[in-house]
């Protein structure tokens, strides 16, 4: 079975549990069964023999009967004690190599995958293979032997009572077929995937209640949300329905093998006149019947289960299906910080079109590039992709001669520092947050960086300094100051090249202006590919690459650009209209 295989793969070093606890389970089975004999022979016995039983074979019986039934009950425990092992380890196992390959990952997967989904499927599905394992799988052997010994058992001690007793179960399980049939499985995919968008739908939710509340919108503009619980509640029920005349069948056809039992071995009795024997059969087949429905009963949960965990599996494995890991041959150290772009060319995963387009271009060591364009050009998917935030399709991205590909992850990030747009702050402590640029920098690296990046102002404001946790108790900080928290960061890190998304959102002068000033000491010196909004704080740069529909449409200097009287002169002349209209506006206020 493909799914017992794959579970058998997360159990590391300890595969002989599951077989281990399968094999317990079914012996426990096979004496749970002996009782049942037992008591027959002591009512065959006591038939048998009137008034002349041997009193010492029936109490040997009896002891017999309680230890087999003691025995099977403890090595179920045993049995289940194994699977609950196996169980846990599964568990932590499909949960840690699920964790390792999303770290794997290129930071772009992050993009397309809602944290939402990623913990369903992370931790959810994870614990969904339990019950499979530590409840119903040690049962998979009784659920095997017990109606092939049942069935033995009815058709040795009399073939034709064993024929009537048969007659339910053989209904019930032909109506258990069809219930569990392709129908079943269909119906697991179905289930896992609406509750995952059930899960997705809630966090962006969640996500999304300021913009409801900014917009005066009402919850029900959370169409998406309401309709994924809407379709989860519609194929549940549906599914119930599906079920319920079935199910209701079943379980009729499934005990009514008293009503079959008596008038048969009443008939019986009438043509062979063996009283004690028919009673003493029909009261051992009262007895084992309902162990033999019970077992068909416990197969269909059986297989629920084993369809949800399959599911699980899947799901789990396939997360990151889509995506490479960043692979790489060998771990070569960078030396020099050249860096070039040859012929490269990217698509997003699922699209057509290219978001970069057979881009070529080298900076030297120490030089700065600006990339410029209208909105949706590529300009930040060109700048993600030197540290690697997503695989290349075609082409190759060198630093100091080595392809990406050659350099370990570690030693890239060593090398890049990046700031976004929207920097993200942990709910830690100022100073817990600016570590993470340089875990090991000393207390004074830490407040030149600070210095250079121009946060001591605001930060001597704060009612704890450095030590202030960042969003407990009202303590928020503007963007521009998060914007500068991030640049004391990158300072902090002082690694050679630097990416930056220059942010456009805090128009405020002041900021700007301190924000362009920590721009300033950060880049000193180092290798720079910025994207640029503004304009004229690009116009002493080494080269300005335009970017137009992921090509490059033209590259130069300020001058040379200007010159040239293409986009850039257009973007330009925009620019400075969009300045003079700012002056001009301010200067009426
Ligand atoms: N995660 C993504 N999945 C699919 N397509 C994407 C994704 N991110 C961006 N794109 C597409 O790639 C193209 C380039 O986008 P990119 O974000 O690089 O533009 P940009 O020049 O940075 O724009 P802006 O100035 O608005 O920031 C656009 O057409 C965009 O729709
Ligand atoms: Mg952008």
């Amino acid at each position: 079975m493909g799914t017992l295989k794959k579970l058998q793969k997360y159990m590391e070093g300890r595969k002989i549990l599951l077989p281990g606890a399968i094999i317990l389970s079914a012996i426990s089975t096979l004496t749970g069964m002996l009782p049942f004999i037992f008591i027959w022979l002591i009512v065959k016995e006591l038939f048998a023999s009137q008034n002349e039983f041997s009193l010492g074979l029936v109490n040997t019986y009896a002891w017999a009967a309680l230890a087999t039934a003691v025995g099977g009950v403890i090595l179920y425990f045993v049995a289940l004690s194994l699977s609950h092992l196996a169980a846990f380890r599964v568990e932590v196992t499909m949960r840690r190599k699920a964790m390792e390959r999303v770290i794997s990952m290129p930071l772009g997967f992050f993009d397309n995958n809602t944290s939402g989904k990623i913990r369903k499927i992370i931790d959810e599905d994870a614990s969904i293979t339990h019950t499979f394992l530590a409840h119903q799988l040690p049962d998979l052997a009784g659920t095997i032997l017990m109606p092939l010994v049942s069935l033995t058992l009815i058709l040795v001690v009399d073939w034709q009572l064993g024929l009537a007793c048969l007659i339910p179960i053989v209904v019930s399980t032909a109506l258990m077929g069809f219930m569990m049939g392709k129908k079943g499985q269909h119906f697991m995919k179905q289930y896992m995937t609406s509750l995952e968008e059930m899960n997705n739908e809630a966090v962006e939710y969640v996500r999304g209640i300021p913009v409801v509340k900014v917009f005066q919108q009402t919850v029900f503009s959370f169409k998406s949300f309401y309709n994924s619980i809407i379709r989860y509640k519609e194929m549940v029920s549906s599914y119930t329905h599906m079920w319920e005349k079935p199910m209701s069948a079943y379980t009729e056809i499934i005990h009514s093998f008293a009503y079959i039992l008596i008038p048969f071995s009443i008939l019986i009795i009438g043509k062979t006149g063996d009283y004690a024997g028919i009673i003493t059969n029909l009261l051992l087949y009262l007895l084992v019947t309902p162990v033999f429905a019970q077992s068909i009963m416990k197969s269909m949960y059986l297989n629920q289960a084993l369809g949800q965990a399959s599911e699980a599996i899947n799901r789990s494995e396939n997360l990151t299906k889509d995506y490479k890991p960043l692979a790489t041959s060998n771990k070569r150290e960078i030396s020099n910080h050249d860096i070039t772009f040859e012929a490269v060319s990217f698509a997003y995963p699922g699209t057509d079109k290219k978001a970069v387009d057979n881009v070529s271009f080298s900076m030297k060591k120490g030089q700065k590039f600006a990339l410029v364009g209208p909105s949706g050009s590529g300009k930040t998917t060109v700048a993600r992709l030197l540290p690697r935030f997503r695989e290349i399709d075609k082409g190759s991205i060198k630093i100091g001669g080595i392809d990406l590909n050659e350099i370990g992850q570690d030693e890239l990030m060593k090398n890049i520092s990046f700031v976004f747009q929207n920097t993200k702050l942990f709910r830690r402590s100022l100073l817990e947050n600016i570590k993470y640029g340089n875990e090991n920098a000393s207390m004074q690296d830490i407040k030149k960086a600070l210095e250079l990046a121009q946060c001591n102002e605001f930060i001597s404001r704060l009612p704890n300094g450095l030590e202030t946790k960042i969003g407990v108790d009202g303590t928020y900080l503007s963007g521009g100051e998060q914007q500068r928290i991030a640049l004391a960061r990158a300072i902090l890190k002082d690694a050679p090249i630097i990416v930056l998304d220059e942010a456009t959102a805090f128009a405020d002068p002041e900021n700007e202006h301190l924000i362009h000033k920590a721009l300033q000491k950060l880049t000193e010196g180092k290798t720079v590919l910025m994207i640029a909004h503004r304009l004229s704080s690009i116009t002493d740069v080494d080269s300005i690459i335009v970017l137009n529909d992921g090509k490059i449409a033209e590259q130069g200097t300020h001058q040379q650009l200007l010159a040239q009287n293409g986009i850039y002169t257009k973007m330009w002349r925009e620019y400075q209209k969009s300045i003079k209209w700012t002056i001009s506006k301010e200067s009426v206020c």
